[in-house]
């Protein structure tokens, strides 16, 4: 009797993001067919008259699809629904299956397997009471299931992360009717355990010791594939599509220009793009120590340094948060901290302090308040405090708190200062000498203008000086060690990100050759371009326009829209914002005018808001 198929498509294909964020993994199409067509086909020239196919994530589709095909080859295809299909797993799709087998032999097949028809073919062929398609020519990643077998191919294991004389399971398997009646009970005893998570090699494993008739049959030098990771899906296209349909597929996921209108990454010039394919040159080399000096100065006076004997700048490789942990797991060692926070970055700090066991108390105070400077200094004054952290502008709520006055009142008090100005350096002044700040941080792929992955500390030399008796709390940030490279052996420690050196170099062209003042005064120009265009719209803020920066502008969502639409929305028109957090989730999206925007491209950014308001 020929088996009646199961085909298991129930699964949402995670690992196949974005492919699957439309498309359930059996619809993938494979030489211009879905995967599920493809198959559902080679059983039907094999003379296979009925298949079940699990369906769960976008069941529709999927249904739609059967239907069409069973109108196609007269095959008969029943539709088994796994609702349940995100919490559960194979075994459970296979025994929803059940229903319609009984009494039959079962030919089981993955839904995301594509194969030589020769495969399914050797399978049907085989006399076995249970037979699998094993691959001895291939053992993939840990995850893969293999088996073990003798010399007669009768199988002695199944399981994932077996070692020793292996194949790969191909997710193609045969079974007799008394055989697969006894699968059926194995799985629902283990289902009955609550294991809902199991797959159905499980049940394998608990008949195949009982009843030892299971049989390799190995496939190797086919072709086949199961589609898991969106590598296989190439593999995939190799094997069964054309050569035209790798490209275009590969054409399809090369990424479109987005225009960034949220608070870094941002756009970067042509120059600094260029910059970043810059000759290849070896970070131990005096090439280097030239590039790495040239960019702490020039971050030096970004940060408002005139006299570096006093003052100077450490880059680290690592994003803004790698800044801000290598200042608190240096110098907030051995310190009681102060930290104000009026938003999400004020409460990173806290997170921060909090992971590296420091002692800190808070001045925790509701996103977007501004400080309350009489109770600042209530608190900066007492005896305990020896360092006060703060951010510059909060970008969370796009609110610019007023470094200045908190930076007296640390100097009154003798306290240090440690400034969080991540998203407004190059952006507005720090002046850490006038203010001075003990340290400061920033980073590269926001107001300055070039591609993430750099970061910087600029602080007091006397300060830096200090952490030579500290024991930091990491050995890849110790700030002193960063320092000591940087500064007197013209060097770092670790391999830097050579490129984003050269890039960050001419990022900082760009911005002072011009003058800082004018690139300070550019922004605060599209800043009240974007703010006047977006009151027109009638589109409401989150913090009156005084308390803002010229960075960021925390809008209000246009009623009737929730945030990933929105997004979404605006995406589609060219546009990237980002949406609130903490709080301010679904209630505001954050529109930056930072890095290389112009006038021109805030007006289009402002006729996309006005299609999307009106
Ligand atoms: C003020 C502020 N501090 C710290 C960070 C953290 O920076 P990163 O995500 O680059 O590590 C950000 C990021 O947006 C920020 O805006």
């Amino acid at each position: 009797m020929n088996p009646i198929a199961v085909l298991l498509a129930a699964g949402e294909g995670r690992s196949l993001f974005p492919l699957t964020r439309d498309l359930p993994k059996a619809l993938l199409p494979l030489n211009g067919k879905p995967l599920l067509e493809r198959i559902v086909y080679q059983l039907y020239d094999l003379g296979i008259s009925q298949i079940v196919v699990v369906a769960g994530f976008q069941k529709d589709r999927v249904a739609a699809t059967a239907a069409k095909l069973q109108r196609q080859t007269a095959v008969q295809i029943h539709i088994v629904e796994n609702d349940r299909y995100a919490e559960t797993n194979t075994l459970y799709s296979l025994l929803l299956a059940a229903k319609h087998c009984s009494g039959k032999p079962i030919l089981l097949i993955d839904g995301d397997v594509a194969c030589d028809d020769k495969i399914l073919a050797d399978v049907l062929r085989s006399e076995d009471q249970a037979v699998l398609a094993v691959d001895t020519g291939r053992v993939m990643g840990g995850e893969e299931v293999r088996v073990v077998f003798n010399n007669d191919h009768i199988i002695s294991a199944i399981g994932k992360g077996l070692q020793k004389g292996t194949a790969e399971f191909l997710g193609i398997s045969k079974f007799s009717a008394p055989l697969a009646r006894q699968l059926f009970q194995a799985g629902r005893q283990i289902l009955a355990k609550g294991k809902q998570q199991e797959f159905y090699e499980a049940a394998f494993v608990a008949v195949c010791g009982q009843s030892h008739s299971f049989r390799a049959l190995d496939i190797a030098g086919l072709r086949w594939v199961e589609i898991d990771f969106l590598t296989d899906y190439e593999e995939g296209l190799r094997l069964f599509g054309s050569s035209s349909e790798i490209r275009q597929y590969r054409a399809s996921r090369r990424v479109q220009p987005q225009c960034l209108f949220c608070p870094g990454p941002v756009l970067v010039s042509r120059k600094v793009k260029e910059a970043l394919s810059s000759a290849e040159i070896g970070h131990r080399e005096l090439e280097f120590s030239e590039l790495l000096n040239r960019t702490r100065l020039k971050l030096g006076r970004v940060f408002g340094v005139t006299n570096f004997h006093n003052y100077t700048t450490v880059v680290l490789t690592g994003s803004g948060s790698a800044a801000n942990e290598a200042v608190l797991g240096s110098a907030g060692i051995g310190k009681r901290l102060l930290i104000l926070s009026n938003g999400e970055f004020g409460e990173r700090w806290m997170s921060i302090a909090q992971f590296l066991d420091l002692e800190f108390e808070t001045l925790n105070l509701r996103w977007g308040q501004p400080f309350p400077l009489g109770e600042v200094e209530e608190r900066i004054c007492r005896k305990a405090i020896d360092a006060v952290c703060m951010v510059h502008h909060e970008t969370s709520t796009g609110m610019l708190n007023p470094l200045e006055r908190v930076a007296a009142l640390a100097a009154r008090y003798k306290k240090d200062l440690y400034v969080d100005a991540v998203s407004s350096i190059g952006a507005l002044p720090t002046n850490v000498e006038d203010n001075g700040i003990t340290f400061c941080t920033g980073s590269a792929n926001k107001a300055i203008a070039s591609v993430p992955g750099l970061s910087f500390v600029c602080g007091k030399r006397t300060s830096f000086d200090a952490l030579k008796t500290v024991h930091a709390k990491s050995l890849y940030l110790d700030l002193y060690k960063h320092y000591i490279y940087n500064d007197r052996q013209y060097q770092t420690p670790n391999t830097p990100a050579v490129n984003l050196f050269f890039a960050l170099d001419a990022a900082l062209d760009e911005i002072l050759d011009p003058g800082l003042s004018q690139t300070f005064e550019r922004y605060r120009s599209l800043a009240a371009q974007l703010r006047a265009g977006m009151t027109r719209l009638g589109l409401r803020f989150f913090i009156p326009e005084e308390h803002m920066s010229p960075v960021l502008t925390n809008v209000e969502l246009p009623p009737g829209y929730g945030a990933g639409e929105f997004h979404e929305n605006l995406k589609r028109l060219g546009y990237i914002t980002y949406p609130g957090k903490g709080i301010l989730k679904d209630r505001v999206f954050q529109v930056a005018n930072i890095g290389e925007i112009s006038a021109r491209q805030v007006r289009g950014f402002l006729r996309a808001l006005e299609q999307l308001t009106k």
